[in-house]
């Protein structure tokens, strides 16, 4: 197997949409939650919330399905014609993906459902370390394309499956 299979490459790039979601349309369900934890009268089933809540789970399950897909199908092999120690820093990075993207929406169904502002805190950390790993995760992309000049955008773009 040169590429990922089909439903891998969807996957990637449906969680990607949804995940730009979830940070494009945070302010509501901040703001929201902020005046429910301070007491105040709020609208608890405004739409923004909903969506957030609802994209969030579907976040999870997709997470869980790719994470067993690959755990099934495996995964392409490497191009080699990078440094190793590349390798482990790209693994480090696609297993924290899916650590993050299964913690997330539990930290924040712990923070909404229980009022919990411990669990909204860590949901907080979580979502400030998988945008810095997004951001290492495109430099390692680009890298790979421009100065090792391998295949690997073609990798998650078209499957042969
Ligand atoms: C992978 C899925 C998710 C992502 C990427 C995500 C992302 C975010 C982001 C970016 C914020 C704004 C945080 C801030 O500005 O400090 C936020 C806040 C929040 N999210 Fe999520 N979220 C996800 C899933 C969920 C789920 C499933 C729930 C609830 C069932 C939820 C509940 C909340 C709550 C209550 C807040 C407000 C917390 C606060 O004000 O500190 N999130 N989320
Ligand atoms: C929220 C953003 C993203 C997340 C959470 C994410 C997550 C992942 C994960 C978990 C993998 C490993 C799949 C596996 O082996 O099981 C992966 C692979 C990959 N991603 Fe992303 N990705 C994101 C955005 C992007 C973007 C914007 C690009 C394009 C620059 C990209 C390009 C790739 C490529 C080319 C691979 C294959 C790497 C390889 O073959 O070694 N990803 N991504």
């Amino acid at each position: 197997m040169s590429k990922y299979s089909r439903a891998q490459i969807i996957l990637h790039w449906a969680i990607f949409i949804l995940i730009a979601t979830q940070f494009v349309l945070h302010d509501t369900v901040v703001d929201t939650f902020d005046a429910m934890l301070s007491g105040k009268p709020v609208l608890t089933n405004h739409p923004l919330v909903s969506a957030h809540l609802g994209v969030g789970g579907v976040i999870g399950i997709l997470t869980a399905l790719r994470l067993w897909i690959r755990m099934e199908t495996g995964i392409p092999e490497k191009s080699g014609n990078y440094p190793p120690f590349f390798d482990y820093l790209a693994n480090f990075v696609h297993y924290s993906f899916y650590a993050l993207l299964i913690l997330l929406p539990i930290t924040g169904g712990f923070a909404w459902y229980q009022r919990s502002e411990d669990a909204a805190n860590a949901h907080s950390l979580l979502r400030a370390i998988l945008l810095i790993l997004v951001l290492v995760h495109i430099c390692g992309a680009l890298l790979q394309v421009f100065v090792w000049r391998n295949n690997v955008l073609k990798r998650m773009w078209r499957s042969n499956n």
